[in-house]
């Protein structure tokens, strides 16, 4: 085998002594404050064989998928996902992805122009800040959650703009590293009136919030006043995948211009059949779940205040808890700690998040049990 150029063996090297090299493992049997499988639907068994059943009634028996979208590879449930989608998220239209990385790349490359501006949050996913990195528009991030901020970074840099240029804003419902929420009626309000384009990642926020789960955009109705929303089928639906949604001309416009949608072979009909299966179990009965994923929100938080560790955590009303444990080697050690236990609690340590940032970040589920729940944090007080 060539020998890794020297340049890339000092980054390797750098990373192991700043104890930040990460490594595939593959620990299982814990208990599981690690996944973003919310509802549990990647496990169930009732689901795993409605897919099946669903490949069998559409007489589907293919394996691959065998190209892109636009060659080979748009075989008929993409067909039958897309309206539902639509009309579940209240939206006009929606596109499927292969994956949100790739809905994200594809979109900020594709969408914004020369002489457009975007501006995105602080702690926008790397998918985002990748997308605007190979876009033609000037990037700028404001402060996180602060719309202040939007606003001064807007002023000071509006002579960027080119003729006819837009704006674009980014946020997420509900950001993936510290579960919080930006004031986002006040966002659609202040994109609205000054006919800027808003978009929302909805990754988190799917399975967790809205009245069926479906969102916050749609929780809040403001779906008119978003122009594009990023929902992902890896999280929540327990599956793989991601879908844009928004007008048909937006979707138009994706199909034609949005390289990671165009070349790449679409997903197979496997992988749709899951997810057409997660989303009308979702539909029908996802709403007991959703209740019980919420009332294990609340139960955490308040034993977060019995355990007197509030302070220690970000607030967030999500099902992504983070707790800040400043320094590599200290998060490490709690979450290692942890996992003697038999509890399954992921140290996020920078560059993923800023330096001083470094956290536990405990996704809870609805198939977490009210004992694990109490006795994680029970353990975490002592370690911390
Ligand atoms: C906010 C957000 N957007 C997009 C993605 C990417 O989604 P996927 O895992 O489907 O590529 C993630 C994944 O962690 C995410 O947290």
């Amino acid at each position: 085998m060539q020998k890794l150029p020297n340049s890339l063996a000092k980054k390797i090297e750098k990373r192991k002594l700043d104890k930040s090299f990460r490594i595939l493992d593959t620990a299982s049997g814990l208990i599981d404050f690690t996944s973003n499988d919310y509802l549990g639907f990647s496990q169930n068994e009732n689901l795993f064989s409605k897919t099946f059943q669903l490949l069998l009634t559409e007489n589907i028996a293919q394996n691959g998928a065998t190209g892109s979208r636009l060659l080979s590879g748009n075989h008929k449930l993409y067909e039958n996902l897309e309206p539902l989608l639509a009309n579940f998220y209240k939206a006009d239209d929606a596109l499927v992805f292969n994956s949100g990385y790739d809905a994200n790349m594809g979109f900020f490359s594709a969408v914004p122009q020369r002489g457009d501006c975007i501006f995105y949050d602080e702690f926008i996913h790397a998918s985002i800040r990748e997308g605007i990195r190979m876009s033609n528009a000037k990037g700028y991030h404001f402060s996180h959650n602060n719309i202040e901020s939007l606003k001064e970074k807007i002023e000071t840099n509006t002579s960027q703009l080119g003729e006819d240029g837009n704006i674009y804003v980014v946020t997420e419902s509900v950001f993936s590293m510290d579960g919080d929420t930006p004031d986002l009626k006040a966002l659609a309000a202040f994109t609205k009136t000054n006919s800027y384009h808003l978009i929302v990642d909805e990754a988190h926020a799917v399975g967790a919030h809205g009245t069926n789960g479906n969102g916050i955009i749609p929780q809040l109705k403001l779906e008119k006043k978003v122009f594009a929303r990023i929902i992902t089928f890896g999280k929540a639906y327990g599956c793989h995948g991601a879908a844009i949604l928004g007008s048909s001309e937006l979707k138009d416009y994706l199909v034609n211009f949005a390289k990671s949608f165009i070349y790449t072979t679409a997903l197979t009909p496997h992988t749709l059949a899951t997810i057409i299966t997660a989303h009308k179990f979702y539909e029908q009965s996802g709403k007991e779940e959703v209740t019980r994923l919420k009332n294990n929100i609340v139960y955490f938080k308040n034993e977060l205040k019995t355990q007197g560790l509030q302070e220690h955590f970000i607030l967030s009303d999500a099902a992504i808890q983070s707790c800040i444990i400043k320094g590599i080697g200290k998060a490490k050690a709690v979450a290692d700690k942890l996992m003697d236990k038999g509890f399954g609690v992921k140290a996020i340590l920078s560059p993923t998040v800023p330096e001083g940032q470094e956290r536990l970040r405990f996704c809870i589920h609805s198939y977490n049990s009210k004992e694990e729940l109490g006795l994680v944090l029970k353990l975490l007080s002592k370690y911390i």
